[in-house]
């Protein structure tokens, strides 16, 4: 019903120079798991196997990681080191990978946009892998799948942040359905403090029906000259047909040196190592 997880990895990960000057940011490990292997690993327990790569130059790390490296499994093959190995294998075993790339750098709903060769006409999600998420009892993703089943239309991952940092994300307006369930009445990106319409913000994790891709091929770039999925999503909303999930969980914004730092003490506290 659902089976496609989008990858959009064309970012330059700016904030994180100069360790992402020549590698992905993607790529950048929480303890000994580069970001984007969570991410996938999120979209298979959700029931998403076929996973799509929007990427960009320099990127290709990605690529090799998703792929078996003969020599490093002939050389390490019965020693104690195999088990490093079990959970890529796996994703590997049960999965489907293609790529894609973003021509030009302009903006994560052009990059949504240019997955369309892969994704086509069918409902998928979208993941932005610098977002870590951890869901309680289930990923963040298989919560949304959920809330899919029941509405059928796109679903957004929320969450509530301070105030001041609304000028850093998408800012919806909500009508309640339940606790945790709300149809978006009304969405800005980044906007300033006295302009926002609430503190829930959109985080990187959706679920898209394919009249998106329609939608982006018209939306104008803003000032800066990048295609926002958010207006593109309020096109959607104004026909009620965007959900917000406040998802039960946590998430750190590994895109920035503090977030990054404070998943990998969240994830050695939680998961240890040895
Ligand atoms: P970010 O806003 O985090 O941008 O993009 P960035 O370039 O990756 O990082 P900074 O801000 O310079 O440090 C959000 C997501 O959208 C993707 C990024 O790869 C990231 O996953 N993206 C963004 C694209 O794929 N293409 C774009 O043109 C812009």
């Amino acid at each position: 019903m659902i089976n496609k997880c989008l990858f959009p990895v064309a970012g330059y990960g700016t904030r994180f120079l100069p360790a992402t000057k020549a590698m992905p940011k993607e790529m950048l490990p929480i303890l000994n798991k580069p970001l984007v292997q969570y991410g996938v690993e999120e979209a298979l327990e959700a029931g998403l196997t076929n996973i799509g790569f929007v990427t960009g130059r320099g990127k290709r790390a990605i690529e090799d990681h998703f792929d078996f490296n003969y020599e490093l499994e002939h050389q390490i093959e019965g020693t104690g080191k195999e088990r490093l190995l079990a959970d890529i294998r796996n994703l590997i075993r049960h999965c489907t990978f293609s790529y894609t790339r973003q021509g030009a750098m302009r903006g994560l709903g052009h990059a949504i946009h240019s997955g369309y060769t892969l994704v086509g006409e069918e409902p998928f999600a979208v993941v932005l892998a610098d977002d870590l998420c951890f869901g309680e009892k289930q990923g963040v993703l298989a919560q949304m799948v959920g809330v899919f089943k029941q509405f059928r239309c796109s679903v957004v991952a929320i969450e509530e942040v301070p105030e001041e940092d609304t000028d850093k994300y998408g800012i919806i307006a909500v009508d309640a359905i339940t606790e945790r369930i709300f149809r978006v009445t009304d969405m800005v990106e980044k906007p300033a403090l006295d302009q926002a319409p609430s503190n829930l913000a959109i985080v990187g994790r959706y679920i898209l029906t394919p009249d998106i891709f329609e939608i982006l091929s018209t939306t104008e770039p803003d000032a800066s000259g990048e295609v926002q999925i958010t207006n593109a999503l309020l096109a959607q909303a104004r026909q009620g047909a965007v959900m917000a999930y406040k998802f039960r969980g946590k998430r750190f914004d590994c895109g920035s040196v503090p977030g990054f730092l404070e998943a990998t003490n969240y994830c050695y506290e939680r998961f240890g190592y040895e």
